[in-house]
């Protein structure tokens, strides 16, 4: 392991809560715990087979400023926006939706039964990018890029390039994001590469692992927040393990929220309500 090898930051087990129409979720990102991880704005995690915990969805809602990432585990859900863009998104399925200077969107369960689990991460936008046309990336899970690795396990890779070059669909210029879904077997390293400039994360699926020099057990439910350096070394315990890898470029500007818009000032913001009211969306 070098010594540029990122180690832990911290760990993190999300905050319970709710959003859209009582959606029952954990928020990691965004919350209580961790304000923000720039570029990242939010990470919320949903995961339930009790369909009253899901079955409100997301109805109806408006985005600008930054980009909303839906990438599912297990279930179905259904997007549509005022665009006119309409889609299902399935597990191993992931939408990166560049909301700019606006999109009005809700995100419904495909399904009245059964798990839903999957993740929504918000990726901010630079200054400059904010009032960009709306955009989106979709991609199903047949097009993401599987790497297999020597130890046995594999990297789906939805944005950013593995060490042996394997690259997701998901090109984003703003923040270059590194976003992965990685199985490790019983006791694997998988050693990757991260450019120094990202914040990064790791959040556990499944199992549990062992992060750089450390040997305190970052288990399922688990969010890691890894400091600095130009690589990160992961390593699963006797039973393996299934987590996120996400990095992105810091952007060191000035953060405004508000609800769903976010911005780099308050006038920014209000002015972003204003908008919605009078349907410039
Ligand atoms: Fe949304």
């Amino acid at each position: 392991m070098s010594e540029t090898s990122r180690e832990i930051l911290g760990i993190i087990q999300g905050v319970e809560g709710s959003d859209g129409a009582d959606v029952k979720l954990r928020r990691y990102i965004g919350g209580p715990e961790l304000n923000i991880l720039d570029p990242f704005l939010m990470l919320d995690v949903f995961g339930t087979d009790e369909p009253n915990d899901y079955i409100g969805g997301f109805p109806s809602h408006p985005h600008r400023g930054f980009e909303t990432v839906t990438y599912m585990l297990a279930g179905q859900m259904r997007h549509k926006d005022n665009a006119g863009n309409e889609g299902v998104i399935i597990p191993g399925g992931v939408q990166w939706m560049t909301a700019g200077r606006g999109i009005v969107h809700s995100e419904m369960p495909e399904q009245e039964a059964g798990l839903m689990k999957g993740f929504q991460l918000w990726v901010n936008l630079p200054a400059s990018e904010k009032m960009c046309e709306p955009g989106y990336q979709e991609f199903p899970p047949e097009v993401m890029p599987v790497e297999e690795l020597q130890g046995g396990g594999s990297i789906n890779v939805i944005a950013g390039k593995t060490n042996a070059g394997t690259t997701g669909p998901v090109t984003n210029a703003h923040t270059l994001p590194f976003y992965m879904d990685i199985r490790l077997g019983a006791n694997e390293e998988l050693d990757q590469r991260i450019d120094e400039s990202h914040n990064a994360f790791i959040y556990v699926i499944e199992g549990a692992l062992n992060v750089g020099s450390s040997d305190v057990s970052i288990d399922e439910g688990d969010l890691c927040v890894l400091g600095e350096g130009k690589s990160v070394s992961i390593k699963s315990d006797a039973n393996g393990t299934r987590l996120l890898l996400v990095a992105g470029k810091t952007l060191d500007e000035p953060v405004a929220r508000g609800g769903p818009f976010v911005m780099n000032t308050r006038a920014e913001v209000m002015q972003a309500f204003e908008d919605y009211q009078n349907n410039k969306f």
